[in-house]
C-alpha cells in the first residue's frame, strides 16, 4: 500500500535524530529524565528564570552546531527529491527544533516546534537567525531593545507553528508516516488519529512501539538510521 503514495506526510520527533547525538525528550536518558520540562520549557519559567532557560538552550543550540545528519535525514531528503520527480509531494513536518532535516538536503520543512538556531524578539516579534550563545544581555537587531529576545521555539502551554498548513497536507496526503516520536504531546500525537478519520494510511517507524502504536495500519521498529532508509527504497 505504501509504495504506491505519490502525497506523503511525514511526521518526524527526536528519535530521528538520535543517532546524530542530540538525544531524545522521554527515553530513559532522554532530556527530560535529566531536567525539569516545566523549569525550562515554559513561558512561566522563562519569565522567572530566564538566565536559566538561556542555558539549557545555549547547551543545546552548541551540541547541535556539533552534529551532523545522519541516515534517516538523507533518505527524507532523496524522498522529497524522488517524489517530486514522479509528480508527487513530500510534507516534512518535525517536531525536531534541529536544522539537521535542512542540513541533509531537505528543502520543504515545517518545523510545528520552532528552531533552535533562531531567536525571536518579545517585543517587535522579529525573527533572527541565532547561532551564538542567547542571553539578557543581547539586543534585538530589528528594534535594539535588550533583554526581549527568546529562543525561537515552542514551550510547554503555547500554541505550535503552522497548524493550518498541518492539518491541510495531512488532509492532502495519501500517506501518513510517523518517524521516531513517542507519541505523547499533542497536537502532533493527535495527527494520526485525524488520518484515520480522513481514511489515510499511516505507517509508524520507531526504535519501539509508541504510545500511539495500535493507531497506525503498518509498523517498522529498528534504529531510525537502518529503518527510514529501508522504508524509502520500498517507497
Ligand atoms: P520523545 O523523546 O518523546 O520520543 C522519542 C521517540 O524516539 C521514542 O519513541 C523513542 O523510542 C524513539 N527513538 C529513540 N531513539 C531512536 C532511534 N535511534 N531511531 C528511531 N526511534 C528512536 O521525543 P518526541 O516525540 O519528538 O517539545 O517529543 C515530542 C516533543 O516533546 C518535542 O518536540 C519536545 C518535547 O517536549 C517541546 O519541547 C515543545
Amino acid at each position: 500500500m505504501s509504495n504506491r503514495a505519490k502525497r506523503i506526510f511525514v511526521l518526524t520527533g527526536a528519535g530521528v535524530s538520535a543517532e546524530s547525538g542530540l538525544g531524545t525528550f522521554r527515553d530513559r536518558d532522554g532530556l527530560w529524565a535529566r531536567y525539569d520540562p516545566m523549569k525550562l520549557a515554559t513561558p512561566a519559567a522563562f519569565a522567572r528564570t530566564p538566565r536559566e532557560v538561556h542555558a539549557f538552550y545555549n547547551a543545546r543550540r552548541a551540541a547541535l552546531l556539533r552534529a551532523e545528519p545522519n541516515a534517516a535525514h538523507q533518505a527524507l531528503a532523496r524522498l522529497e527529491a524522488g517524489l517530486a520527480d514522479r509528480g508527487g509531494e513530500l510534507f516534512l513536518c518535525t517536531q525536531n527544533i534541529d536544522d539537521l532535516h535542512e542540513r541533509a538536503g531537505s528543502r520543504q520543512i515545517v518545523h510545528m516546534h520552532g528552531e533552535l538556531l533562531k531567536a525571536r524578539c518579545t517585543a517587535c516579534k522579529t525573527v533572527n537567525v541565532w547561532r551564538d550563545d542567547l542571553n539578557v544581555t543581547d539586543s534585538c537587531p530589528a528594534c535594539q531593545r535588550t533583554g526581549t529576545l527568546r529562543p525561537h521555539v515552542v514551550w510547554f502551554g503555547e500554541t505550535p507553528f503552522h497548524l493550518k498548513a498541518i492539518n491541510a497536507a495531512l488532509l492532502g496526503s495519501d500517506l501518513f508516516v510517523a518517524i521516531g516520536t513517542s507519541g505523547a504531546v499533542y497536537p502532533a500525537a493527535g495527527l494520526v488519529e485525524d488520518a484515520n478519520r480522513a481514511g489515510i494510511r499511516t505507517c509508524e517507524i520507531n526504535l519501539e512501539p509508541s504510545a500511539n502504536a495500535h493507531s497506525f495500519d503498518e509498523a517498522r521498529y529498528g534504529p531510525a538510521s537502518e529503518a527510514v532508509p529501508n522504508w524509502v527504497a520500498a517507497v
